[in-house]
């Protein structure tokens, strides 16, 4: 079976970096583009580059904007990954390039060089890929698949306005722009992956057993790690994991519901909420495969690999 071919917008971040090993391990990456959101731009589309260079790839990485479309950011997300994304590790000067071209562009070029190949894998705030749309609204036409990690299907999301996740809750204009011109794309959620979490001592048998995917790995996960121990955040939590595994092999999705999803753009208490319209109450068609049930199994087993553990 051939590899799959993905295109990766990225805000790298403790579980953008877990889900680019998977892609590395189990895909071929086509290009890291690059969004603010987890912390600023400049120290995500470095960790970018330190990722490529610890996986010894010549992978392009295009940085995007560096900030949201129409508002400024409420909130980054520096406290869960580390003042630099990257757990505050001090990391040297990666030798990988940054490439001279806009995200935005760079996505349009290489769906347009490779139609109906690529998939689309979104981790990040989705300004890349909405600036993308706007300039040219044929891209979802050329992308095999979109999978975004976003939203929180029932309203328990993770940033200061309660339902909003952070992906999402970073630039709401951005995701309703993208919301509106996929006809369909895969959603993973946050509710998602607080159900397939990993377990502890598992994991960290795993970092044990692995290669330096994994020590480098153990280095950058320390600081969201004792975030979420002290938050009473149970297990290994790994969103953009999550979302790589549906994007690697969409097999492994066990349960999921088509609904049309939107974006709250105005609310004082909900900006940023994805609301799923689940009874199809609205007549408008569903845009959104919501994925509620992957296969854990299948799942850690991608992880395994992607950390050198495999059995
Ligand atoms: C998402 O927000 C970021 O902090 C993570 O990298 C993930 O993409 C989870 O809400
Ligand atoms: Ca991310």
């Amino acid at each position: 079976m051939s590899k799959p071919q993905l295109l990766i917008d990225t805000d790298p971040g403790v579980d953008d970096a877990l889900a680019i090993l998977m892609a590395h391990a189990h895909a071929d990456i086509a290009g890291l583009s690059i969004a603010a959101g987890n912390v600023g731009l400049g120290h995500t589309a470095r960790n970018a580059r330190t990722l490529v260079d610890l996986l010894g790839t010549a992978v392009p990485v295009f940085a995007g904007c560096a900030s949201p479309l129409v508002r400024a950011p409420e909130e980054d997300a520096a406290f869960v990954h580390g003042m630099d994304g990257f757990g505050d590790v001090g990391f040297p000067e990666p030798a990988a390039p940054l490439a001279d071209e806009a995200a935005a562009l760079a996505l349009l070029r290489l769906t347009r060089e490779r139609p109906g190949e690529l998939t689309l894998v979104a981790l990040a705030p989705l300004t890349n890929l909405a600036l993308a749309l706007r300039l040219d609204p044929s891209l979802p036409q050329r992308v095999k698949r979109l999978v975004v990690m976003g939203g929180a299907v029932t309203g328990h999301g993770n940033t200061g306005k309660v339902p909003a996740e952070f992906n999402i809750g970073f630039d709401p204009e951005a995701a309703h722009v993208v919301f509106e011109a996929f006809p369909s794309f895969e959603l993973v959620d946050w509710e998602a992956t607080l159900r397939h979490a990993f377990d502890d001592a598992e994991f960290d048998a795993w970092l044990a057993a692995g290669d330096r995917r994994a020590s480098f790995f153990g280095q950058v996960f320390r600081t969201a790690r004792a975030f979420n121990a002290k938050h009473d955040r149970q297990g290994v939590i790994a969103a953009d994991a999550l979302a790589m595994a549906v994007a690697i092999d969409p097999s492994i999705v066990l349960r999921s519901e088509r609904r049309h999803v939107a974006v709250e753009l105005d609310g004082r208490l909900t900006r940023g909420a994805t609301v799923v319209d689940w009874a199809a109450r609205l007549g408008r068609p569903p845009n959104a495969q919501i994925v509620l049930e992957v296969d854990q199994a299948r799942f850690a087993a991608m992880v395994r690999r992607a950390l050198g553990a495999a059995a």
